[in-house]
């Protein structure tokens, strides 16, 4: 119980911190971005509420998170409930188009990634010329992606954010 109200408090400030650094990336209005390991989704429809037009995506692995995301967003009653979407997906072979992906972003689902220089490899992949990739997860599963992205293609930049948890951006060259 403890410790829900905490996870919360803590996820609730996360997702805040999310939206306030996609207002400074510049988003197209019909931009796509992708939810990585959404969970219950709610990051997704916190979006979708703060930048009109554009879609946001939430997958993940578990089909279970993907169902309770499905029903917590019909249950939020998002002004516009077609604009989020959820999918059951692996990071690793996510079903997206090559370079179809404006923004991807991600909290604290990294460190579960098996492979997470799979998944780094197809958020390359699936990122637009100049898109860009924001990951939030402790330090250590983050460290460990930037040799992966510089690999792929993307440039890296680490940065604390509080809360034990650091923000990993990937730059996909225009
Ligand atoms: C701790 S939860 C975080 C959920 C949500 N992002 C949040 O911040 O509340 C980690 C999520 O990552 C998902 N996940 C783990 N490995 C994954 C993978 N390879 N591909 C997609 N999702 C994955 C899990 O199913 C789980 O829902």
């Amino acid at each position: 119980m403890l410790y829900d109200a905490v996870a919360s408090r803590i996820a609730g400030r996360l997702y805040r911190r999310v939206v306030a650094d996609l207002g400074v990336i510049g988003l197209s209005h019909d931009a796509l971005i992708v939810d990585v390991g959404t969970g219950p989704g709610r990051l997704p429809i916190l979006i979708a509420d703060a930048f009109r037009g554009i879609r946001v995506e939430g997958i993940d692995l578990s089909e279970e998170m993907i169902t309770r995301a499905r029903q917590l967003a019909d249950a939020a009653q998002t002004a516009d409930a077609s604009r989020v979407s959820f999918t059951v997906a692996d990071v690793a072979d996510p079903p997206h188009l090559r370079g179809s992906v404006d923004v991807v972003v991600s909290t604290a689902s990294m460190h579960h990634w098996p492979d997470a220089a799979a998944g780094i490899s197809e958020i390359a992949r699936i990122l637009r010329p100049g898109g860009q990739a924001v990951i939030y997860d402790p330090w250590a599963s983050l460290n460990s992606a930037v040799a992966p992205a510089k690999e792929a293609g993307l440039t890296a930049r680490t940065q604390g954010i509080g809360f034990g948890i650091a923000r990993l951006t990937l730059f996909s060259p225009a």
